[in-house]
């Protein structure tokens, strides 16, 4: 959070915070900070707005936009109805990397929830899009603020190379802290239901909800329409490998690759080809992911990742690498 508070205070944040909500109020899209990953925002009840996001993003019509409130009392402008367990929920996570779906209120335009009659709420952990909503004074649409397949931006710098031209100002809060998108948890079913994971975990949700669910499978696919698109994809070849064996073999026959994946699993892959370290704990692995695959396509031809889909621990961080890769695992 320093580098958000240097920004505000020594670079002239408040003015072009109070400009960016102008944007927001007027029909404008502003990319922020979240403590995920950056957003492209919009007000949510400006049907107008919303579908020039979709247009700046390339995304496709079907696939719903998550809504950030600043705080739990404001959930009931988005939300029918607004179950005590919500709040409950919010008590804990708000602000926070969760997203809740409940079913919308009328008049938030369908254009907004991609035609579903349910919403997905999130309250963001960063001050400079907490400031934003504030002071925009609407609740804002906002999905991640990359072209539509593409890597999710983790630093200014990334929305800058998806997005320049395309949207009048991006709020620079430095590079977020969680670096993959919020759990998104559907409260409309009679269990709980993960449809995303993130770094909130079913393990840490149940104590709070009794019982919840991780989809998995095709049924995940239709409830979260966003996760059956391809997403997170390099420009460059981008595979996986168990081993560190594999992936130093894989590099010393295609030149020009670059293997990324926890230290250890680097350290293991030795110094005979280029290698990049997440760090070591599930939390570090994830807030360097993105930006380290963003990173390595400028120099490298192809990409091996880690597999972490062996590991519980790293299971959001699998769920989307495993998009990048498109499932590709050396053999
Ligand atoms: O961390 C995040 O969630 C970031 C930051 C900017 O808040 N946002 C984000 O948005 O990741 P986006 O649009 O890239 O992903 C939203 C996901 C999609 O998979 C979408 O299908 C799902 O949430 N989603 C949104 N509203 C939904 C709804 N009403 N029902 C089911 N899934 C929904
Ligand atoms: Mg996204």
């Amino acid at each position: 959070m320093d580098s958000v508070e240097r920004f505000v205070t020594e670079v002239g944040g408040e003015e072009l915070l109070d400009k960016s909500a102008t944007i927001i109020r007027n029909g404008g899209l502003v990319a922020f900070p979240t403590e995920t990953v950056y957003g492209l925002g919009a007000d949510a009840f400006n049907a107008e707005a919303v579908t020039d996001i979709f247009r700046a993003k390339g995304r496709p019509q079907d696939n719903p936009l998550i809504v950030h409130i600043s705080c739990p009392e404001d959930a009931k402008r988005v939300a029918k109805t607004v179950p005590d367990v919500a709040y409950k929920l919010w008590e804990t996570f708000a602000p926070g990397p969760l997203t809740i779906i409940l079913p919308k209120v009328d008049d938030l335009p369908l254009t907004t929830t991609a035609g579903l009659q349910t919403v997905g709420i999130r309250i963001p952990n960063n001050k400079l899009a907490l400031e934003l909503i504030r002071r925009s004074g609407c609740p804002i649409a906002a999905p991640s603020a990359n072209s539509s397949g593409r890597i999710s931006p983790t630093k200014a710098e990334h929305v800058y190379e998806d997005m320049h031209g395309k949207i009048p100002v991006i709020l620079d809060g430095g590079a977020t802290d969680v670096g993959i998108e919020s759990t998104v948890l559907d409260l409309t079913k009679e269990v709980p239901v993960v449809l995303r994971p993130g770094a909130v975990t079913v393990e840490i949700l149940a104590p709070i909800l009794g019982k919840v669910v991780n989809h998995k499978g095709k049924v995940v696919i239709a409830e979260a329409p966003g996760m059956k698109y391809k997403h997170y994809a390099p420009v460059v070849t981008c595979v996986s490998a168990r081993t560190p064996k594999t992936a130093a073999e894989y590099a010393v026959r295609n030149p020009g690759t670059v293997v990324i994946g926890s230290d250890s699993f680097v350290a293991e892959v030795g110094d005979a080809v280029p290698t990049v370290a997440l760090g070591t704990t599930p939390a570090e692995c994830m807030r360097n992911a993105f930006s380290a695959m963003r990173t390595a396509e400028k120099t490298y031809t192809a990409i091996v990742l880690e597999y972490f889909g062996d590991r519980e621990e790293f299971f959001a961080l699998h769920n989307r690498l495993n998009k990048s890769t498109g499932g590709k695992i050396l053999d």
